[in-house]
């Protein structure tokens, strides 16, 4: 079922998978964007839930604080799923939250099925994007949400050329001083070599949020929005990050709420 997904990124995630809580899962930025996504998604009691890429479960923890709803949960790392798996056990979730190992890129889930399709920093790993977005697309209800969280960094391009490795360093020189200032050593040692891996495009493929925006437009998405995670004096101000509310011409009645993170970001 996970095919798709190249060996060395399950390979790393499996490696990462026992120090996430403690590296990545420290980082208050990443519990900002994590909560910022919860929020913007407006999840209901009783809402059906899905997040794609959920790794030890940190995103959908925060949307079964938030409402009674029901999860399932894919990612392709099984390390990661147990992980998942020890803490809905600890905390008796197993009739709330249903755990598949599975890619985003394949997706057997029948049209029209989810509220709330989710995923924070696990897409930017796919490589064909478009099949998933639409996927996603049809997998929601009408008037269903899709929100998600990432990295507003184009790492596309001539993998040698000087502005695009410079492109990736401004964005990566914030990233690393946010995880050491929150994870420590450890936490800085992983982003480090996960920056490597960003200017190399091994299993790490990036884009902005304007190519983010036209992915949904092309999907069928009518209402996109926006909403930059600016630093972290911002954990109370997020909503001072202004926001681009799109509406696009044709007519559905799905959106998309975009979260990225950027450090240069000017958007307003
Ligand atoms: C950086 S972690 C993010 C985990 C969680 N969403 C969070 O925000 O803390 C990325 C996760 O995406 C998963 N992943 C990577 N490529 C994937 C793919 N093609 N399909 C499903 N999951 C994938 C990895 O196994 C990993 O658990």
């Amino acid at each position: 079922m996970t095919d798709q997904v190249p060996r060395d990124t399950r390979a790393w995630f499996a490696d990462w998978a026992n120090e996430y809580d403690t590296t990545l899962g420290k980082v208050r930025r990443h519990h900002a964007m994590l909560d910022l996504v919860v929020s913007r998604s407006g999840v209901r009691d009783g809402d059906r839930v899905l997040d794609i890429g959920c790794g030890t479960g940190l995103l959908s923890l925060k949307f079964l604080e938030r409402a009674d709803c029901g999860i399932t949960a894919i990612d392709s790392s099984e390390k990661m799923l147990g992980i998942f798996r020890e803490k809905i056990e600890q905390c008796h979730l197993s009739d709330r939250i249903h755990l598949e190992e599975r890619s985003a890129e394949d997706m057997a889930f029948p049209s029209h099925y989810f509220d709330i399709v989710a995923s924070t920093v696990a897409l930017h790993h796919v490589k064909e994007k478009d099949p998933v977005i639409q996927k996603v697309y049809d997998i929601l209800k009408d008037g269903g949400r899709f929100v998600l969280g990432d990295m507003d960094l184009d790492t596309t391009g001539d993998l040698e050329d000087p502005r695009r490795i410079e492109r990736i360093l401004q964005f990566l020189q914030k990233e690393l001083a946010l995880a050491m200032e929150d994870g420590g050593i450890p936490a800085f040692e992983r982003m480090y070599d996960n920056g490597k891996k960003h200017i190399l495009n091994e299993g790490e493929y990036c884009i902005g949020f304007d190519q983010w925006i036209q992915l949904c437009k092309d999907a069928g998405f009518l209402q996109v929005e926006v909403t930059p995670l600016k630093d972290l004096s911002g954990l109370k101000c997020w909503w001072r990050g202004g926001r681009v509310r799109m509406v696009p011409r044709w007519r559905s009645s799905k959106g998309i709420s975009g979260l990225g993170f950027s450090p240069g970001s000017q958007k307003t």
